[in-house]
């Protein structure tokens, strides 16, 4: 009998780790091994729709209990391991560095040893990210571009490739980690700028429609520049990367950069608001945090509050992703605005 092949996937109930367990249930006829942590009240959401697939199981670990992965990759035994789970919020890392690190960085040598001791066959995948980057030197950045991590999460990141790289060289695994740039979707968390922009102007047309007071977005840096992508090409990119006949690491972006300034107007007009820039108090008055976003009609949709400015922040963001559109033929297919017409629609509808 014909064995089916097994997935290991960690960060399964966040945004990319559910699309990649939706892309391979769908793409494949594999047993996909979701691993989930312990959580007080229940966080399925991105999963719910496949907990009655019999290919797909739920295994609990953390990537802080080495015993915990251990265990999992020594009774699962994957061909594929794929760690999509981190502290991902960039901006937490400043407050909770320890634990990002712990999570990022340390918690990759744990999925590593597990692989070396129980697995040494199966296929590894680190997420990997343009924060790592940092402080670019040049636009559009390659794969080539040295890491000049700006925060303790890309910091963080950026040990995690050292360590995937030595212990693929070390121990001939194939372990890669991709260096991927901004991806979104409507199961993007709340707390990244473009969800937290589209949850907010979906609150904002509900008052206008009828007729009460609201309190406007507000946000931090509006002109830092992202590269910004729909996950659900990225989880394909991610998959073809772990399918290479040798172990080699790919840059997955746009090649297109805007500023949030660019992602809130489009976002507001595909709800049907329309606002313009405009400086408040006096004329000289041109400090970036007296400026909003407000309808003609007077009402503030959106102002700048320092709260949510980064202790240091990577200013620009612009990959080239030629190598992986020519030797892994990635091809993906959801624009810019296609992706913030269905991140607005999607929370217009909640
Ligand atoms: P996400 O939605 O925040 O999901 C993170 C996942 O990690 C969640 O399932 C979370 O579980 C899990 N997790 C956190 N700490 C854990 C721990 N100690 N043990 C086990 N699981 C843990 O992130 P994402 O956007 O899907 O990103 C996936 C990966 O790609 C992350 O490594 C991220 O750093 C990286 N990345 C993302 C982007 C992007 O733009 N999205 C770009 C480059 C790289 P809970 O549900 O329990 O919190
Ligand atoms: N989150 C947030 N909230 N960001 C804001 C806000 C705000 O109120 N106001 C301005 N920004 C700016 C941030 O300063 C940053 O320059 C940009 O919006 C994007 O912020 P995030 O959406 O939080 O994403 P990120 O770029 O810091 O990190 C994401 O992309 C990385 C890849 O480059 C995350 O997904 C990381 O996990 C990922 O590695």
């Amino acid at each position: 009998m014909i064995m089916s092949k097994k997935v290991l996937i960690t960060g399964v109930t966040g945004q990319d780790g559910s699309y990649m367990a939706d892309f391979l249930l769908e793409s494949t006829n594999y047993e996909i091994y979701g691993m989930v942590r312990r959580a007080s009240t229940n966080n399925y959401h991105n999963i719910k729709h496949l907990l009655n697939n019999n290919r797909f199981k739920l295994m609990t670990g953390d990537l802080t209990d080495s015993q915990s992965i251990d265990n999992i990759v020594k009774e699962v035994l994957p061909d594929y391991f794929i760690n999509l789970a981190a502290q991902s919020f960039v901006g937490a890392s400043w407050q909770i560095p320890e634990q990002t690190f712990e999570i990022d960085a340390m918690g990759v040598i744990r999925c590593l040893e597990a692989i070396r001791k129980h697995a040494p066959k199966c296929r590894f995948y680190n997420a990997g990210s343009s924060e790592e980057l940092g402080n670019v030197d040049y636009s559009p950045q390659d794969e080539n571009h040295p890491l000049k991590p700006r925060s303790p999460y890309g910091a963080a990141k950026a040990a995690a490739r050292h360590l995937v790289k030595v212990y693929r060289e070390s121990y001939d695994l194939f372990a890669i980690q991709g260096l991927l740039y901004n991806h979104e979707s409507p199961r993007r968390g709340e707390e990244f700028v473009t969800r937290k922009i589209t949850k907010a102007i979906a609150r904002i047309k509900k008052a206008l429609d009828y007729g009460y007071e609201f309190e406007p977005l507000e946000l931090g840096n509006i002109d830092a520049k992202r590269d910004w992508s729909h996950a659900k090409d990225f989880v394909q990119g991610i998959w073809t990367m772990l399918n290479q006949s040798s172990p080699k690491e790919y840059l997955l972006a746009s090649g297109e950069t805007h500023t949030v300034r660019e992602f809130v107007e489009k976002a507001f007009l595909y709800a049907g608001i329309k606002g313009r820039w405009v400086f408040t108090g006096d004329l000289n008055n041109t400090l970036p945090e007296n400026e909003v976003f407000k309808k003609d009609s007077g009402e503030i949709l959106m102002k700048i509050n320092s709260v949510f400015y980064r202790p240091a922040e990577v200013d620009l963001l612009l990959g080239d992703s030629s190598k992986a559109k020519n030797d892994l033929k990635w091809n993906p297919k959801i624009t810019f605005e296609n992706l913030i017409k269905e991140m607005v629609e999607n929370d217009l509808k909640m």
